[in-house]
């Protein structure tokens, strides 16, 4: 057994999500909170929860609205919960919610916690639009005028071209450089061809699309009715059952259209959605009747120089993880990586078995060769979509249920994130 958890073991419980849906689409007018709101009471309701035994609920989001920015306390506070569970927000870029999940999990093993909802949500339709400097400072300077003049006045220095909504980039503030960007540079160094990255796009719209037919992504699934006329959602709209390769080839690239290989088909997708987990100490969960799904083993966070390989870090993360956890890739049954782009994800895989970025994580020998029969067996964020603040949970939740479906006893997953950052975990089963 692995030292996390100061020999309190933290169960992961159960776990559940909203569908996942492109984002302008059927989620466009519900908000974040929202859905990270109904993705917990349905996570009460299915388990029988008694909300007043929930001691914290930790959520994560990437762009938070600026009228709720605390997400976290505004999703605890749905009538499951009563009005005093105490809450926070956490955001770690793409790897959010899997810093509510150790947030929860450490609170746990502290002692301070017993039972914890630990999640993410976003809406990616719903981002915060800001102005232009220029622009926000006429309006501050025609909001402090006194007279009608001078409030005029303020804006007499305001072009045209000041008047244009600035949207929330999914670039590094440090370098400048998109994540799509950096998939595309990454891909280069690394020799990861256009075909490989579709092959990659086509086998996790495959997986993903056999995990729905068969209720095994669609059981993780609370389905929403959305308002006003309560129209069923119950299955992620971004999964193509009938996509192909021909398809995927004819593709534009995106983000270097001259000579680039990463394109809308072969990256994921900007989605709405929320997830999340019931978290125990493993005393409480036995005792309150529960069989949890798995337990945490170990995790580890780790990362690069956001000017270096942006996406690079799961690779530094994964040996860590596997370390506190006593275990090598060989005692792995089932490995779950968030796929951002296939190319991130190939690329990842061959630095996992590199010697190079071994000793870049402070290792002799590489993790080794992922044997890709056990790698995201339901398919990944390229084909189910990837809410940045919500994907660690989905991905929790389905390593843990298709670890029991398959009697396996070990999970890894790794999910990369902006500025560099790389997260691992080791779960376990008894
Ligand atoms: C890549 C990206 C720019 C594409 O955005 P977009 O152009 O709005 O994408 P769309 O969904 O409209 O797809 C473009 C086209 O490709 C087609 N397409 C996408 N995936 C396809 C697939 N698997 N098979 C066939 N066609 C596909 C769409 O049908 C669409 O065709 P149309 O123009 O004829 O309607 C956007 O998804 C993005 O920014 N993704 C990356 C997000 C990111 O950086 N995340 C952070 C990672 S941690």
């Amino acid at each position: 057994m692995g030292t996390y958890g100061n020999g309190r073991r933290v169960a992961i419980v159960a776990g559940i999500r909203t569908p996942f849906a492109r984002s302008g689409t059927v989620f466009r007018n519900l908000t974040a909170i929202d859905l990270g709101r109904h993705c917990v009471a349905e996570l009460v309701r299915r388990h029988g929860l008694d909300g007043s035994q929930v001691d914290l609920l930790v959520f994560g989001t990437v762009l938070a609205s600026p009228v709720a920015p605390s997400v976290a306390r505004e999703v605890a506070l749905i009538p499951q919960l009563g009005r005093t569970v105490q809450a926070h927000t956490v955001g770690r870029a793409c790897a959010s919610a899997n810093q509510a999940i150790t947030d929860a999990a450490d609170q746990i093993a502290l002692g301070h916690a017993d039972v914890a909802i630990a999640g993410g949500t976003e809406s990616l339709t719903n981002v915060p639009i800001l102005h232009t400097k220029s622009f926000s400072d006429a309006l501050v300077a025609a909001s402090k005028a006194r007279t009608l003049g001078a409030r005029l006045g303020a804006f007499s220095k305001v072009r045209p071209k000041d008047l244009v909504p600035v949207a929330p980039a999914i670039a590094e503030p440090s370098t400048g450089e998109t994540m799509g960007q950096a998939a595309e540079r990454m891909a280069k160094i690394h020799g990861i061809t256009r075909e490989e990255q579709d092959q990659f796009a086509l086998r996790s719209h495959r997986m993903a699309w056999a995990g729905t037919a068969d209720g095994r992504l669609t059981g993780e699934i609370a389905p929403y009715f959305v308002p006003p006329d309560g129209t069923a959602i119950s299955t992620d709209n971004g999964i193509r059952e009938d996509t192909s390769l021909e398809q995927l080839a004819s593709l534009k690239p995106v983000f270097d259209r001259k000579y680039g290989s990463v394109t809308a088909g072969n990256a994921s997708p900007l989605t709405d959605g929320a997830a999340c987990v019931l978290l125990m100490s493993e005393d409480r969960a036995k005792a309150a009747g529960f069989t949890p799904l798995a337990y945490i083993r170990s995790y580890a966070y780790a990362a690069v120089d956001p000017a270096d390989q942006l996406l690079m870090a799961p690779v530094l993360a994964a040996p860590l993880a596997l370390r506190r956890a006593g275990l090598s890739l060989k005692d792995i049954d089932l490995v779950e990586m968030h796929e951002a782009f296939a190319a991130q994800v190939l690329c990842n895989i061959k630095g996992l078995a590199s010697r190079e970025w071994a000793a870049r994580a402070g290792f002799s020998e590489p993790v080794g060769e992922v044997d890709r029969a056990r790698l995201n067996v339901l398919g990944g964020s390229v084909s189910i979509g990837h809410p940045f603040g919500a994907t660690g949970a989905r991905i929790t939740t389905t390593l843990c249920h298709e670890l029991a479906r398959r009697d396996g006893q070990f999970g890894l997953m790794t999910v990369c994130a902006a500025g560099g950052l790389g997260f691992s975990m080791v779960v376990e089963r008894e």
